[in-house]
Protein backbone atom coordinates (compact mmCIF):
# COMPACT_ATOMS: atom_id res chain seq x y z
CA UNK A 1 0.00 0.00 0.00
CA UNK A 2 1.00 3.79 -1.01
CA UNK A 3 1.59 6.26 1.36
CA UNK A 4 -1.52 7.91 -0.31
CA UNK A 5 -3.67 4.73 0.67
CA UNK A 6 -2.85 4.48 3.62
CA UNK A 7 -3.82 7.78 4.74
CA UNK A 8 -6.91 7.77 2.77
CA UNK A 9 -7.74 4.15 4.38
CA UNK A 10 -7.29 5.99 7.84
CA UNK A 11 -9.35 9.60 7.19
CA UNK A 12 -12.47 9.18 8.50
CA UNK A 13 -14.55 10.72 5.74
CA UNK A 14 -17.73 11.50 7.53
CA UNK A 15 -15.44 13.82 9.80
CA UNK A 16 -13.46 15.92 7.26
CA UNK A 17 -12.72 19.70 8.30
CA UNK A 18 -15.06 21.80 5.81
CA UNK A 19 -11.94 24.56 5.05
CA UNK A 20 -8.74 23.98 5.25
CA UNK A 21 -6.14 27.27 4.75
CA UNK A 22 -2.98 26.71 4.32
CA UNK A 23 0.17 29.49 4.46
CA UNK A 24 2.52 28.45 2.08
CA UNK A 25 5.77 29.19 3.11
CA UNK A 26 9.31 28.32 2.09
CA UNK A 27 9.72 28.73 -1.59
CA UNK A 28 12.82 31.48 -1.26
CA UNK A 29 14.28 29.23 0.88
CA UNK A 30 14.17 26.49 -0.99
CA UNK A 31 15.12 28.08 -4.07
CA UNK A 32 18.38 28.60 -2.12
CA UNK A 33 18.74 25.33 -0.87
CA UNK A 34 19.07 24.00 -4.96
CA UNK A 35 21.59 27.30 -5.70
CA UNK A 36 18.89 29.33 -7.39
CA UNK A 37 16.89 32.55 -7.16
CA UNK A 38 13.89 33.24 -5.26
CA UNK A 39 11.72 33.64 -8.12
CA UNK A 40 13.04 29.49 -9.29
CA UNK A 41 11.23 28.67 -5.58
CA UNK A 42 7.87 30.53 -6.43
CA UNK A 43 7.94 28.57 -10.03
CA UNK A 44 8.00 25.14 -8.35
CA UNK A 45 5.39 26.49 -5.39
CA UNK A 46 2.80 26.06 -8.08
CA UNK A 47 3.14 22.12 -8.53
CA UNK A 48 2.45 22.29 -4.54
CA UNK A 49 -0.88 24.09 -5.33
CA UNK A 50 -1.46 21.65 -7.75
CA UNK A 51 -0.72 18.99 -5.18
CA UNK A 52 -2.90 20.81 -2.41
CA UNK A 53 -5.78 21.45 -4.63
CA UNK A 54 -6.30 17.93 -6.11
CA UNK A 55 -5.41 16.68 -2.87
CA UNK A 56 -8.33 18.40 -1.05
CA UNK A 57 -10.76 17.71 -4.50
CA UNK A 58 -9.91 14.19 -4.47
CA UNK A 59 -10.80 13.70 -0.25
CA UNK A 60 -13.70 16.13 -0.75
CA UNK A 61 -12.62 19.15 1.16
CA UNK A 62 -15.51 22.14 0.33
CA UNK A 63 -12.81 25.40 1.12
CA UNK A 64 -9.44 25.26 0.60
CA UNK A 65 -7.62 28.88 1.41
CA UNK A 66 -4.23 29.45 0.34
CA UNK A 67 -2.54 32.27 1.41
CA UNK A 68 -0.48 33.65 -1.49
CA UNK A 69 0.75 37.40 -1.27
CA UNK A 70 0.08 39.34 1.93
CA UNK A 71 -0.08 42.95 2.08
CA UNK A 72 3.45 43.12 3.99
CA UNK A 73 4.98 41.43 0.60
CA UNK A 74 4.32 44.45 -0.99
CA UNK A 75 7.37 45.41 0.55
CA UNK A 76 9.72 43.15 -1.42
CA UNK A 77 12.41 44.10 -3.72
CA UNK A 78 10.35 45.00 -7.12
CA UNK A 79 11.88 42.31 -8.98
CA UNK A 80 10.17 39.51 -6.69
CA UNK A 81 6.85 41.31 -6.44
CA UNK A 82 6.58 41.82 -10.52
CA UNK A 83 8.18 38.19 -11.05
CA UNK A 84 5.33 36.60 -8.66
CA UNK A 85 2.50 38.97 -10.06
CA UNK A 86 3.38 37.35 -13.60
CA UNK A 87 3.50 34.32 -12.14
CA UNK A 88 -0.25 34.63 -10.84
CA UNK A 89 -1.25 36.02 -14.04
CA UNK A 90 -0.01 33.27 -16.39
CA UNK A 91 -1.42 29.96 -13.75
CA UNK A 92 -4.12 31.04 -13.65
CA UNK A 93 -4.56 31.96 -17.33
CA UNK A 94 -3.05 28.31 -17.64
CA UNK A 95 -5.32 26.86 -15.02
CA UNK A 96 -8.82 27.66 -15.95
CA UNK A 97 -10.02 25.11 -18.14
CA UNK A 98 -8.36 22.44 -15.73
CA UNK A 99 -10.28 23.91 -12.73
CA UNK A 100 -13.47 23.90 -14.69
CA UNK A 101 -12.67 20.53 -15.74
CA UNK A 102 -12.53 19.27 -12.23
CA UNK A 103 -15.38 21.17 -10.89
CA UNK A 104 -12.84 24.18 -9.13
CA UNK A 105 -14.84 27.06 -8.11
CA UNK A 106 -12.26 30.09 -7.70
CA UNK A 107 -12.35 32.70 -5.24
CA UNK A 108 -10.60 35.55 -4.17
CA UNK A 109 -10.03 37.67 -0.97
CA UNK A 110 -8.39 40.64 -0.28
CA UNK A 111 -7.42 43.94 -1.76
CA UNK A 112 -7.80 43.12 -4.86
CA UNK A 113 -8.15 46.50 -6.83
CA UNK A 114 -4.34 46.69 -5.56
CA UNK A 115 -3.33 43.98 -7.95
CA UNK A 116 -1.97 45.09 -11.21
CA UNK A 117 -4.56 45.37 -13.51
CA UNK A 118 -3.71 42.29 -15.84
CA UNK A 119 -3.85 40.55 -12.94
CA UNK A 120 -7.06 41.94 -11.41
CA UNK A 121 -8.78 41.16 -14.62
CA UNK A 122 -7.24 37.22 -15.39
CA UNK A 123 -8.46 37.24 -11.32
CA UNK A 124 -11.96 38.29 -12.16
CA UNK A 125 -12.13 36.23 -15.50
CA UNK A 126 -11.07 33.07 -13.80
CA UNK A 127 -13.19 33.83 -10.85
CA UNK A 128 -16.35 34.32 -13.10
CA UNK A 129 -15.72 31.44 -16.01
CA UNK A 130 -15.29 28.92 -12.53
CA UNK A 131 -18.49 30.57 -10.63
CA UNK A 132 -21.49 28.16 -11.30
CA UNK A 133 -18.59 25.01 -10.67
CA UNK A 134 -19.79 23.04 -7.21
CA UNK A 135 -16.42 20.97 -6.29
CA UNK A 136 -13.65 22.47 -4.42
CA UNK A 137 -14.23 26.32 -3.65
CA UNK A 138 -10.54 27.63 -4.38
CA UNK A 139 -9.81 30.31 -2.34
CA UNK A 140 -6.76 32.59 -3.26
CA UNK A 141 -5.78 35.38 -0.61
CA UNK A 142 -3.86 37.94 -2.39
CA UNK A 143 -2.76 41.28 -1.13
CA UNK A 144 -4.39 39.95 2.08
CA UNK A 145 -4.23 40.71 5.70
CA UNK A 146 -6.46 40.49 8.28
CA UNK A 147 -5.88 43.82 10.38
CA UNK A 148 -6.78 45.34 6.96
CA UNK A 149 -9.90 43.18 6.37
CA UNK A 150 -10.59 43.77 10.17
CA UNK A 151 -10.20 47.75 10.21
CA UNK A 152 -12.48 47.45 6.66
CA UNK A 153 -15.32 45.72 8.25
CA UNK A 154 -14.53 47.86 10.75
CA UNK A 155 -15.16 50.95 8.16
CA UNK A 156 -18.14 49.08 6.78
CA UNK A 157 -20.29 48.59 9.89
CA UNK A 158 -19.78 52.76 11.11
CA UNK A 159 -21.17 53.16 8.04
CA UNK A 160 -24.42 51.21 8.30
CA UNK A 161 -24.60 52.69 11.45
CA UNK A 162 -23.88 55.82 10.25
CA UNK A 163 -26.95 55.86 7.65
CA UNK A 164 -29.19 54.70 10.43
CA UNK A 165 -29.46 50.92 8.84
CA UNK A 166 -27.58 49.29 11.94
CA UNK A 167 -28.24 49.59 15.65
CA UNK A 168 -24.81 49.73 17.57
CA UNK A 169 -26.48 46.81 20.10
CA UNK A 170 -27.17 44.89 16.92
CA UNK A 171 -23.73 44.44 16.13
CA UNK A 172 -22.57 40.75 17.05
CA UNK A 173 -20.43 37.70 16.09
CA UNK A 174 -22.61 37.47 12.80
CA UNK A 175 -22.81 41.24 11.88
CA UNK A 176 -19.02 41.33 12.08
CA UNK A 177 -18.07 38.38 9.97
CA UNK A 178 -21.17 39.32 7.52
CA UNK A 179 -18.83 42.03 6.47
CA UNK A 180 -15.50 40.50 6.38
CA UNK A 181 -14.04 39.10 3.35
CA UNK A 182 -15.04 35.88 3.92
CA UNK A 183 -18.50 36.48 4.31
CA UNK A 184 -20.01 33.05 3.47
CA UNK A 185 -17.42 30.81 3.53
CA UNK A 186 -17.16 28.32 6.60
CA UNK A 187 -14.29 29.36 9.12
CA UNK A 188 -11.42 26.85 8.90
CA UNK A 189 -10.94 24.44 11.19
CA UNK A 190 -7.29 23.57 10.31
CA UNK A 191 -4.38 25.87 9.47
CA UNK A 192 -1.04 24.65 8.00
CA UNK A 193 1.79 26.07 7.38
CA UNK A 194 4.81 25.13 5.94
CA UNK A 195 8.47 25.69 6.64
CA UNK A 196 8.97 25.55 10.04
CA UNK A 197 7.64 28.39 11.01
CA UNK A 198 5.49 28.91 14.21
CA UNK A 199 3.51 32.00 13.46
CA UNK A 200 0.10 33.02 11.43
CA UNK A 201 1.81 36.38 10.01
CA UNK A 202 -1.29 38.48 9.77
CA UNK A 203 -3.42 35.45 8.01
CA UNK A 204 -7.19 35.44 9.26
CA UNK A 205 -7.14 36.00 12.26
CA UNK A 206 -10.48 36.47 13.15
CA UNK A 207 -11.65 33.45 11.22
CA UNK A 208 -8.89 31.79 13.11
CA UNK A 209 -10.17 31.29 16.45
CA UNK A 210 -11.04 28.09 16.77
CA UNK A 211 -8.84 26.89 14.23
CA UNK A 212 -6.63 23.70 15.12
CA UNK A 213 -2.69 24.75 13.61
CA UNK A 214 -0.79 22.38 11.99
CA UNK A 215 3.07 22.97 11.17
CA UNK A 216 5.13 21.30 9.05
CA UNK A 217 8.94 21.42 8.46
CA UNK A 218 8.68 21.13 4.77
CA UNK A 219 9.63 23.92 2.19
CA UNK A 220 6.21 24.75 0.15
CA UNK A 221 7.35 23.81 -3.15
CA UNK A 222 8.23 20.29 -1.43
CA UNK A 223 4.36 20.26 -0.21
CA UNK A 224 2.61 16.91 -1.76
CA UNK A 225 -1.32 15.79 -1.19
CA UNK A 226 0.03 13.04 1.03
CA UNK A 227 1.46 15.84 3.82
CA UNK A 228 -2.46 17.12 3.30
CA UNK A 229 -3.83 13.77 4.20
CA UNK A 230 -1.59 13.34 6.91
CA UNK A 231 -2.23 17.02 8.19
CA UNK A 232 -6.32 15.86 8.06
CA UNK A 233 -5.23 12.82 10.21
CA UNK A 234 -3.61 14.57 12.27
CA UNK A 235 -6.76 16.36 12.96
CA UNK A 236 -9.10 14.06 13.53
CA UNK A 237 -6.80 12.80 16.58
CA UNK A 238 -7.73 16.32 18.67
CA UNK A 239 -9.99 16.86 21.11
CA UNK A 240 -11.79 20.43 20.16
CA UNK A 241 -13.01 21.60 22.79
CA UNK A 242 -14.35 25.17 22.28
CA UNK A 243 -13.96 26.62 25.98
CA UNK A 244 -16.08 23.27 27.61
CA UNK A 245 -14.36 20.26 29.54
CA UNK A 246 -13.03 17.14 28.10
CA UNK A 247 -15.81 15.32 29.67
CA UNK A 248 -18.68 17.76 27.75
CA UNK A 249 -17.41 17.27 25.05
CA UNK A 250 -16.89 13.39 25.15
CA UNK A 251 -20.78 13.28 25.31
C1 LIG B 1 6.11 31.95 0.36
O1 LIG B 1 7.47 31.73 0.30
C2 LIG B 1 5.56 32.68 -0.84
C3 LIG B 1 5.21 34.08 -0.60
C4 LIG B 1 5.22 34.69 0.54
C5 LIG B 1 4.80 34.84 -1.75
P1 LIG B 1 8.50 32.87 0.68
O2 LIG B 1 8.75 33.70 -0.54
O3 LIG B 1 8.07 33.61 1.87
O4 LIG B 1 9.81 32.02 0.99
P2 LIG B 1 10.75 32.18 2.27
O5 LIG B 1 9.87 32.11 3.46
O6 LIG B 1 11.45 33.48 2.14
O7 LIG B 1 11.66 31.01 2.18
C1 LIG C 1 3.28 34.72 4.77
O1 LIG C 1 4.58 34.39 4.48
C2 LIG C 1 2.58 35.18 3.54
C3 LIG C 1 2.38 34.17 2.51
C4 LIG C 1 2.64 32.90 2.60
C5 LIG C 1 1.79 34.65 1.29
P1 LIG C 1 5.78 35.42 4.73
O2 LIG C 1 7.02 34.72 4.30
O3 LIG C 1 5.47 36.70 4.06
O4 LIG C 1 5.71 35.61 6.30
P2 LIG C 1 6.82 36.09 7.33
O5 LIG C 1 7.35 37.39 6.83
O6 LIG C 1 7.87 35.05 7.36
O7 LIG C 1 6.11 36.20 8.63
MG1 LIG D 1 8.28 33.32 3.87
Amino acid sequence: MTLKEEYLNKIDKTRLPKHIAIIMDGNGRWAKQQGKERVYGHQHGVNAVREAAEGAGEIGIKYLTLYAFSTENWNRPKEEVDALMELLVKTIHAETATLNKSKVRLMAIGDLESLPPNCYKELLEAINETSQNNGLTLVLALSYSSRWEIVNAAKKIAEQVKQGKLDVNDINDKVFAANLTTKNIPDPELLIRTSGELRISNFLLWQCAYAEFCFLEKMWPEFKREDLFSAILDFQQRERRFGKTSEQVKI
